[in-house]
Order: structure tokens, then sequence, then C-alpha cells
């Protein structure tokens, strides 16, 4: 490769949103150059959303044979080899990471293996080589935070060595009952695993709607994963055979790993960020609503940009940026109606305001209406409880939508519709939802909060 190149665009980061940057560049007709220092797909794809839900789909097969007897089959779950759960999930990355590869370079985008650091605002060195470009595109992502006095190492765990851990641990807990916190609490209890979250706020998803996370709470209890909440951890030991997590108040915790997960940081620095005059904010790149910097020609997208860190926002921002260095004035991204959905089992799944941020904006004019799976007949089949709630404006227009239960995730296409367009409920209680479907629960949920339940009263 020569030692300097010139793009339209060049993107600092091969992740969601530096990959998406470039496929809609070429896509445009423009050149587009990606600088990865570890592999395309970053975070999502390696140590994210795909490996994760890859063994959460282990979890939920274990589950299902654990449950045979339910539906009158003679089942049991006899043993579980992680060496091939992991090559399950390794398989599942490699196929993702060979697919995006082949893309990319069928549009002709250049990957240039190794770390950047911005030189200019239209320059990015990578050793030897100067990538020039009309605009830069920061696409850096985040990294698990970590908490001072708890070092990461032999049997504290971040995410990315939970993601590889070679034994089912006996007692594991989670510090932090986030997003993260529940999937990894989820999926041991799945495999077998006793599972204490603990959370320093009194509730576990704290961004979720309080009466999900109530159900989803109750759900957790059941399949015996406790949870302490509102609990301040004042140390934390490990020696060769566990880890000791020591509270303010109530006894220690001992167990044999520690998962922690309490957010993650963008990763901004080390790039040559302020040096150039782009700012930052608690570490995260500061942009106006056009993802531009503080410097005229870099943006950013993804983690580094505060917002949620989801993988689907930093694919959207990626498409907008590559579509605004092309000036085609596409439209900003709402951050307010980009769908949430946590695949613990059971899984919960919001896009919108809640209830209370809708009535805090809104006021008591709102309506809210909630109905339980307990009487959608898919649900039971599949064993589930759990609710949709849909939230509107007094006009109907759908502000939110929250939902707990196995599987509700796949509800979220149509709830962000609903949210994302602003439809009226009384319109769409108007449409006929398939039966038998969990999308039914949405339907009567609507009908009720259009005033005419209809299995409801
Ligand atoms: P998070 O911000 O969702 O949750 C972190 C939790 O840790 C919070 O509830 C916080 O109150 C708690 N916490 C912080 N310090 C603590 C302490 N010292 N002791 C006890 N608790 C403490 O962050 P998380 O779960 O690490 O996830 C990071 C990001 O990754 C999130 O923004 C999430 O959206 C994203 N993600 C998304 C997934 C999805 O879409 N399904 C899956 C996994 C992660």
């Amino acid at each position: 490769m020569e030692d300097s190149m010139h793009a339209d665009v060049a993107v600092l980061g091969g992740g969601s949103g530096g990959y998406a940057t470039a496929i809609r560049t070429a896509q445009l007709g423009r050149s587009a150059v990606v600088v990865e220092a570890d592999a395309v797909g970053g975070t999502c794809l390696h140590r994210g959303c795909v490996p994760t839900k890859a063994l959460l789909r282990v979890g939920e097969v274990a589950d299902t044979a654990r449950d045979g007897a339910r539906y009158g089959l003679r089942t049991t779950l006899d043993g579980i080899d992680m060496t091939e759960v992991h090559a399950f999930k390794d398989a599942t990355v490699e196929r993702f990471h060979k697919g995006l590869s082949g893309l990319l370079r069928t549009l002709g985008v250049t990957v240039v293996d190794g770390y950047g650091r911005l030189t200019a605002p239209d320059r990015i060195a990578v050793g030897e080589r100067e990538i020039t470009a009309d605009g830069i595109v920061i696409a850096t992502g985040s990294a698990a935070r970590q908490l001072p006095g708890v070092p990461i190492g032999g049997r504290i765990l971040t995410s990315d060595e939970a993601l590889r851990l070679d034994t089912v641990p006996s007692r594991v807990a989670v510090l932090g009952g986030g997003v993260i916190g529940v999937e990894f609490a989820s999926l041991w209890a799945s495999l077998g695993s006793a599972v204490t979250i603990v959370e320093a706020l009194p509730t576990l998803l704290p961004n979720d709607d309080p009466d999900v996370v109530k159900q989803l709470v109750r759900a957790l209890r059941r399949r015996k994963i406790a949870a302490r909440t509102g609990a301040a951890v004042t140390a934390v030991e490990q020696d060769s055979d566990g880890v000791t997590v020591n509270f303010e108040s109530g006894d220690p915790l001992e167990v044999d790993y520690l998962l922690v997960a309490v957010g993650r940081r963008p990763r901004t620095e080390d790039l040559g960020l302020e040096a150039l005059g782009v700012e930052l904010v608690d570490g995260f790149v500061k942009t106006d609503q056009r993802l531009q910097t503080t410097v005229t020609g870099i943006y950013a997208v993804g983690d580094v940009v505060a917002g949620p860190q989801l993988a689907h926002r930093s694919f959207q921002q990626g498409v907008f940026v590559a579509e605004e260095l092309a000036a085609r004035q596409p439209k900003p991204i709402d951050d307010d109606v980009i769908p949430r959905v946590t695949y613990s089992h059971p899984e919960v799944a919001a896009v919108g305001l809640t209830e209370e941020s809708a009535r805090l904006r809104y006021g008591d004019s709102i309506r809210v209406a909630r109905q339980e799976l307990a009487g959608n007949a898919k649900s039971h089949l599949l064993g589930t409880g759990g609710m949709v709630k849909v939230v509107t404006a007094d006009n109907g227009r759908v502000l939110g939508v929250h939902m707990v239960g196995d599987r509700v995730g796949e509800l979220i296409g149509e709830a962000q519709v609903l949210c994302g367009l602003g439809i009226s409920a009384t319109d769409a209680a108007d449409l006929v939802h398939a039966h038998p479907s969990q999308h039914e629960a949405l339907g009567e949920a609507l009908m009720a909060v259009a005033g005419r339940p209809l299995h409801g009263h």
C-alpha cells in the first residue's frame, strides 16, 4: 500500500458507525477509507451484540430443554460443553465478519489496518502512512468503564472476558444492573449459575419504565436471580478461589467470578482530537445536530457521541454523515425514538417516552393503557407472562411503548413505526393484528388507549 492516499471520506474506526459511514459513502459513488486497529465490525460484531445474542440463544435452548415436561416431552439437559458453545458463538461472529469484509471489498472501500490518529483537520496518520480526506469521521466507539479499586483481571471480568469464559461459574455476581448486567445475569442463570445482580441505584434498568422493570424483577426472581439494589459496594477482593464483594451494609457476597458492567466510556483519548480543537465533554465528542464536531469537516458517529450507545443508532448516524458529506441534506436523527431491547429472559423492549417523562413533557393529559400478556394465546404457548404499555398524547399520538416478556423484542418494529411516525393510537387500533401473535397484545393496548378495549374492560 502507498504511503499516502486521498479519499472523499476517511473514517477512524470500523465498527457499526464507521462501516455504515463507509458503505453509504461508497453507495453514493464516493471513495471511502476505514482505519481499523482490530477487525471491521467492531464491538457489536466481535464483543457485543452478536456474540452475546449467540450465547443468549444457547441459554434459551437450555431453558427450553429443561422445560420439556410442560409440553409432555421427556427432555433433560445433560450437560453443557462450553467448547462447543464458544464454537457456535465464534462461527456466528466469523460468518458475519466475512460477510461484512466481503461487502466492503465489493463496494471498493479501502480498509487500512492499524491505529490512526488525526494530525490535521483533513488528515489521519496510521504509522508512517497518511490519509487525507475531504471529510473525516470519528467512529472509535467505547470501552467498558472500570471502577477505581476494582481492577479487571483474574476472576474480575468485563463483558469482553465474560464472553470467553470457558466454564459455567457456580456462583457469579454482576456489578451494574443495566443492559449488560441483566443480559449476562439471564444468560448465566440459563446455564445453571447462581447469580446476584448488584446495582447502586434503587432499581434495575433505571432508564426503563418502572412497571416493566417491576415485572422483569419478579420474573428474574422466579428464575432465582437475586438483585441487591441500592447497594453501595465498599471493596472488592479476589484470591485464587474466588471474589468477595463487601457492602456498606449487609453480608459480603462470595462468588467465583464478578462481572463489572457499570457503563461504557467513549474511546476518544490518544486520537489527537483536542490538539486540533475537537471539543470533548466528559470524554464524549461534542457535535451539533448534524453530527459535526467543533472543527469544520470533522464529524463523529456512534458511542463517542453522547446518547444511547446502541449499534443501530451508530448505523443510522453513519448513513446520515455519509449523506451529509455528499450534500444530500439528510434528516437529523431523533434519539427519542430509537428502539431499545434488552435480550434477557424475559426481554424488555421500549421506544419513545416513558410514562414519567411523557408526563413531565406533556402534563397529566397523556393517556396510558396496559395489556397483560397473560391473555395472549401466543405468549401462553411460549410460557411467558409480561405486558405491553402504550403512552399517548391527549390527541392520541403514540409517545412511547414499553414491553416485557419473552420475544417482545420482535414487537419493537411496530412500536417504533407508531412512535417514530407519530401515528395516532385511534388510527392504529383499526389495524387488524394477526392471530395468534404477540402483536395482538400491542393491538389490544392500542384499542384500550383509544377507549375501546376488546378483551379488556
Ligand atoms: P448501563 O449504563 O446500561 O448500566 C450500568 C449500570 O451500572 C447502571 O444501572 C448504573 O446505575 C450501575 N452502576 C454504575 N456504577 C455502579 C457501582 N459502582 N455499583 C453498582 N452499580 C453501578 O451500562 P452497561 O450495562 O454497562 O451497558 C453499556 C452500554 O451498552 C449501554 O449503553 C447499553 O445500551 C449498551 N448495550 C446494549 C445492549 C442491547 O441493546 N441489547 C446490550 C448490551 C449493552
